[in-house]
């Protein structure tokens, strides 16, 4: 009997209802069973029954503990933000790197996870004005989040085999980001076999950009993330084909639930075409895979997709010929391919 995951899928717009259709194409090809229980978030349905739909989310993912969701519009409420507060999704987790073949203006190879604080920093407050010529906000900066982060990140190197870097503004801004500093390095000293070093943030802008080899995983304030997740993004030319984590923890930093997505949203301009490119759920899909204890399984989603792509074998955004449909039967061929050699899903 294949190994069963029951896993909330939150069904979206615009491509969304294609994307869903490529990944339970792609989970038929795997050895595990997905056991979808899928939520209509469209907007229609959230403008309908706002509070039970919401409801409905929070309590399925809450059983699940895992959850994959499709791009929603953002009209009224940001539903991203709805979840993140109502399910305590403090940190988020974003994998870039370049792959070779697709399009970028950045010559060198990039491969870095950035692992970001979601709450707090500068994000939290709006700010208020001082009379006419002044506005103050505040900069929010808590222990809890920052441990469950930096638990997260060192535990991801300790995995993997990498390297935490701590990014921030210590030297100037000495209370908040010292008190980050403080936490990662706590939280360093459990992990002693993961190297460990701090830059500023500004120097790591930099030599990102002039030795990317340096830096494996990054750990950044809510902000920082914010502007670090874009421009590595951007570096990659990949803005349209990023996946992320979104983490909640338990009272020992052991994460609780976790929701998966693609960074881009529902192209409403292709939706419904069969032009869409669903290259970052799959990613998305083989993060969760991962979360699942499904290493080979995930690895074999992540390289056969990359591979493909590599050789040529795109949608039409990435100057390809294939159909969201084509693209994905040659995924779900590639990864059944793959599967059938134990050695390759290792990889
Ligand atoms: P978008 O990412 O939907 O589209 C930007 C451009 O990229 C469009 O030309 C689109 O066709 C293309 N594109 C995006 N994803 C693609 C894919 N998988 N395959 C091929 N081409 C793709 O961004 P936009 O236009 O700013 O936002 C549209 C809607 O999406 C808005 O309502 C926005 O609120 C929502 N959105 C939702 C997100 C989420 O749910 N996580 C994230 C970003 C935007």
């Amino acid at each position: 009997m294949r190994p069963t995951y029951p896993v909330t899928e939150l069904l979206g717009d615009g491509i969304g209802p294609e994307l869903s259709k490529a990944v339970h194409a792609l989970a038929e090809s795997l050895p595990i069973r997905l056991e979808f229980r899928s939520i209509d978030f469209s907007l229609e349905n959230r403008r309908a029954n706002k509070k039970t739909v919401y409801d409905e989310a929070v309590e399925s993912i809450e059983a699940t503990k895992i959850a994959l969701k499709h791009p929603t519009a953002t009209v009224e409420e940001s539903p991203n933000q709805v979840l993140r507060r109502r399910l305590d999704l403090s940190v988020i987790h974003r994998p870039v790197y370049t792959i070779p073949g697709v399009p970028t203006n950045f010559r060198r190879e990039l491969d870095v996870d950035i692992v970001r604080i979601a709450t707090g920093g500068t994000y939290d407050d709006p700010g208020r004005m001082i009379g006419d010529d002044g506005a103050v906000s505040l900069r929010i900066v808590e222990r809890r989040p920052v441990r469950e982060a930096a638990r997260y990140a060192f535990g991801l190197a300790r995995k993997t085999g990498k390297r935490v870097t701590t990014a921030s503004k210590y030297t100037i801004q000495k209370a908040t980001d010292g008190l980050f500093e403080s936490v990662a390095r706590e939280v360093a000293s459990q992990f002693p076999e993961v190297p460990h070093n701090a830059e500023l943030f500004d120097a790591l802008l930099g030599k990102l950009i002039m030795v990317p080899e340096k830096f494996q995983i990054v750990l950044v304030l809510n902000e920082y993330g914010d502007f670090l997740s874009d421009m590595a993004c951007g570096l990659a030319g990949s803005l349209g084909i990023g996946a992320s984590a979104n983490l909640a923890f338990d009272a020992s930093s052991v994460v609780r639930v976790a929701l998966y997505d693609a960074a881009h949203g529902t192209a409403p301009d292709i939706a419904g075409k069969g032009l869409a490119n669903p290259t970052a759920i799959f990613l998305a899909l083989s993060m969760m895979l991962y979360q699942l204890g499904e290493i080979g399984v995930g690895h074999a989603v992540k390289n056969a997709t990359l591979d493909l792509l590599r050789q040529g074998v795109r949608t039409r955004d990435l100057g390809g010929q294939e159909s969201t449909e084509s693209f994905t039967a040659a995924v779900a061929a590639e990864v059944s391919r793959r599967l059938a050699k134990p050695s390759e899903t290792t990889a």
